[in-house]
């Protein structure tokens, strides 16, 4: 079950960060919007992209490499990740979302009303000012 505020589930559910969170535990490369990049196996994604590695390489413009047993990566300084060429985008995304299904009896459709109305459009309104 993906944790984290109704904002973050929202972005997992909506966005392709559900691929992102499916590469948890693997090793990729990340490009960084400030023309480095960096190696390492990824341990967390956050619901805003935000990275946690391990045992990760930082590599600077210049070329010049540095060793971090832990590095943070900000989801807004990355620009581009590398999937691994052996995953099936497709295949992932759908096993990734099928564990988050809840297993609970089927809800019935919600009834139209004011308050659902209302639920609706701050919904829109949310979705509207996500920055993405
Ligand atoms: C990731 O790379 C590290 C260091 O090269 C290695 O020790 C580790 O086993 C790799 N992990 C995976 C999941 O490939
Ligand atoms: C590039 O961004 C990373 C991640 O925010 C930061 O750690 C690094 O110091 C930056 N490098 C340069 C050369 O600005
Ligand atoms: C992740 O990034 C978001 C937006 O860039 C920020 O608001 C949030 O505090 C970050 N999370 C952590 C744990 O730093
Ligand atoms: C892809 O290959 C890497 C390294 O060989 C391995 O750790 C990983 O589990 C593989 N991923 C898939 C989806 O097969």
């Amino acid at each position: 079950m993906f944790v984290g505020s109704s904002k973050e589930r929202f972005v997992y559910h909506n966005t392709l960060l559900c691929l992102v969170k499916a590469l948890q535990g693997q090793n990729i490369t990340l490009d960084l919007r400030n023309d480095s990049y960096t190696c390492g196996q990824i341990v967390t994604v956050d619901g805003f992209m935000n990275i946690s590695l391990c045992s990760a390489v930082y590599c600077d413009p210049q070329g010049n490499e540095f060793f971090f047993e832990n590095l943070f990566i900000h989801g807004r300084n990355i620009r581009y990740i590398h999937i691994p060429e052996n995953m099936s985008i497709i295949a992932t995304i759908k096993k990734e979302l099928n564990k988050n299904k809840e297993t609970g009896p089927v809800k019935k459709p919600i009834a139209k009303s004011r308050k659902n109305t209302k639920a609706l459009q701050q919904h829109m309104q949310t979705v509207a000012s996500l920055d993405l």
